[in-house]
Parts: structure tokens; C-alpha cells; sequence
């Protein structure tokens, strides 16, 4: 895959919405001389209850849109579209694509012990099997159990983290796979770092917790040192990250200040369809 371009161009990162921001926050942190265009798809949204189609269908729209910002690659923050597009959307484009599932499955089989890890993830993404496909394939001993919790995104759209009804929603889905064997579990979707404590404190000091976001922050460094793209920032004093969304641009903006580490100015609405 080539990498033509500037070092200055920024990285693409886009999700089904508002989560993906936990990725851009790991990129600001561990890359902080990119540049960033970030793209949630809040018009459609959620991605973890459609089929693989239209998630593919949406992916394929988002990236033709980030290509229009000239981005150097493209990261899918999303697990849904990571797990159900990339493959497919991987080929079609002359720009490198990176998702989640890859980095965090890798991590997860260099943790565990005991080879049983543990994924919870949208419906969507448990369905696909995909986390539990890459796994096997770095190492076919490793033991999976998938859980399928699609409560946490709303509860943590709503700010329910510190309700207790938060809290007896993780005891509902993670009982089973606290049961289980497991000393290891990916935080399979965007969202579920933001309820990292409080899952963290459910499953105890002996479940080493994953968080794709970070490993895919640490993926993309790598691969654009290894290109030789990295920006290392002499070129502009600041940082610029820019926002785009789908669909209700205040509302995210609002989420985004909750998550992120500065206040974002101005969120972009853009008709994704015309993509
Ligand atoms: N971004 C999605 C994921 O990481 C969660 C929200 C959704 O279902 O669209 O799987």
C-alpha cells in the first residue's frame, strides 16, 4: 500500500458516532503532532444492530468522504465496521486502513495466560466472529468467549455511568464471563472504555482489561513510522483536529466535550449519502 502524500496530512478517523472518540483521544495522546478529520455517523447510528451490507455500504460512503480531506490513512474506530467492513473495504481503496479488532485481538493474545479471553461487543460484532476468527488465527490454542452487551452504548450516550442501574446491567451481561476461565477481556466496542472502572471493578484484579483503542493508536504509530509519514510537527506550532458528523452536530459536540482532553469548537454536518 502506498503512502504518497504529506506528513502533514491529516489521519482519517471515523465511527458510527459519537465513540470513536476514545480512539482519537489515544491518537491525541500517543501521536500528538497529527492532524486529525473525524467523522461520526450520528445520522445512522447505531452500526452494532444492522447487517454486514449496509455497515459495509456506510463504510465505503465515509471513507469516499475522507478522501475528499486528503487524509494519509484511514483508522475505522468503530468495532461493528471494523469486524464487517474492513476486509472488504481494505482492497477498494489506494489509501492504508486500519481497524480495531486487529490490535486489540494481538494484545489480547499476548496477555492471556491461561489462553481464554474474553470479548464483549455490540450484537453485530459478536455475530461476526471476527475477534474471535483473528484471535485463533495468531494462536489457535487461545479459548474465546464472546458477549453481546448493547446496553452499554446507550447507558453511556445517557451519562448513566455512576446510575446503578449501570451497574446491575454489567452484572446482568458479565456474570457468565466472570464465571468463566478467562484472565483476559477486549473491550470490544467504542464505548465500553468510558465504563472501564466500573467494569474493571466488576471483574476483578484477575481479568487483565484490553483497550483496543489504545493498541490501535499504537498500531497506526507504528505504521506510519514505518512509511516513513509521521508528522513531526515542525511544520505547524498546533495540532488541527476537525470534526464532521451526519446528524445532530450540538448534540455531539456536547458528548465530545465530555470525552475529550480541550473544548471542540465546531462540529460539521455533511450529507453522507451524496458520497
Ligand atoms: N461504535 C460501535 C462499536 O464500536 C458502537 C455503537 C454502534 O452500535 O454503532 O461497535
Amino acid at each position: 500500500m502506498s503512502m504518497e502524500g504529506k506528513k502533514t496530512a491529516p489521519i482519517g478517523v471515523f465511527d458510527s458516532g459519537v465513540g470513536g472518540l476514545t480512539v482519537v483521544r489515544e491518537i491525541i495522546r500517543h501521536l500528538p503532532n497529527e492532524n486529525i478529520v473525524y467523522f461520526g455517523d450520528t445520522a445512522r447510528v447505531p452500526y452494532g444492530s444492522k447487517s454486514q451490507n449496509t455497515i459495509i455500504h456506510f463504510a465505503e460512503q465515509i471513507i469516499r468522504f475522507l478522501k475528499t480531506k486528503e487524509v494519509k490513512a484511514i483508522v475505522i474506530a468503530c468495532n461493528t465496521a471494523s469486524a464487517l467492513a474492513l476486509d472488504a473495504v481494505r482492497g477498494e481503496f489506494d489509501v492504508p486502513i486500519i481497524g480495531v479488532v486487529v490490535p486489540g485481538a494481538r494484545a489480547a493474545v499476548e496477555e492471556t495466560k491461561n489462553l481464554h479471553v474474553g470479548i464483549v461487543g455490540t450484537d453485530a460484532t459478536v455475530q461476526s466472529g471476527m475477534y474471535t476468527k483473528v484471535i485463533q488465527s495468531m494462536n489457535p490454542r487461545v479459548q474465546v468467549a464472546e458477549k453481546a452487551c448493547p446496553l452499554f452504548v446507550p447507558l453511556v450516550e445517557e451519562g448513566f455511568k455512576e446510575h446503578p442501574v449501570t451497574q446491575e446491567i454489567i452484572e446482568y451481561y458479565l456474570e457468565s464471563i466472570k464465571q468463566s476461565d478467562i484472565d483476559t477481556m477486549i473491550l470490544g466496542c467504542t464505548h465500553y472504555p468510558l465504563l472501564r472502572s466500573k467494569i474493571k471493578a466488576y471483574m476483578g484484579d484477575r481479568i487483565h482489561i484490553v483497550n483496543p483503542a489504545y493498541e490501535t493508536a499504537m498500531d497506526l504509530k507504528a505504521l506510519l513510522e514505518e512509511h516513513d509519514m509521521a508528522n513531526d510537527g515542525t511544520d505547524e506550532p498546533h495540532s488541527i483536529y476537525r470534526f464532521y458528523v451526519s446528524d445532530a452536530a450540538e448534540k455531539f459536540r456536547r458528548f465530545a466535550n465530555t470525552v475529550m482532553p480541550f473544548d471542540v469548537p465546531t462540529t460539521n454536518v455533511v450529507n453522507i449519502e451524496e458520497y
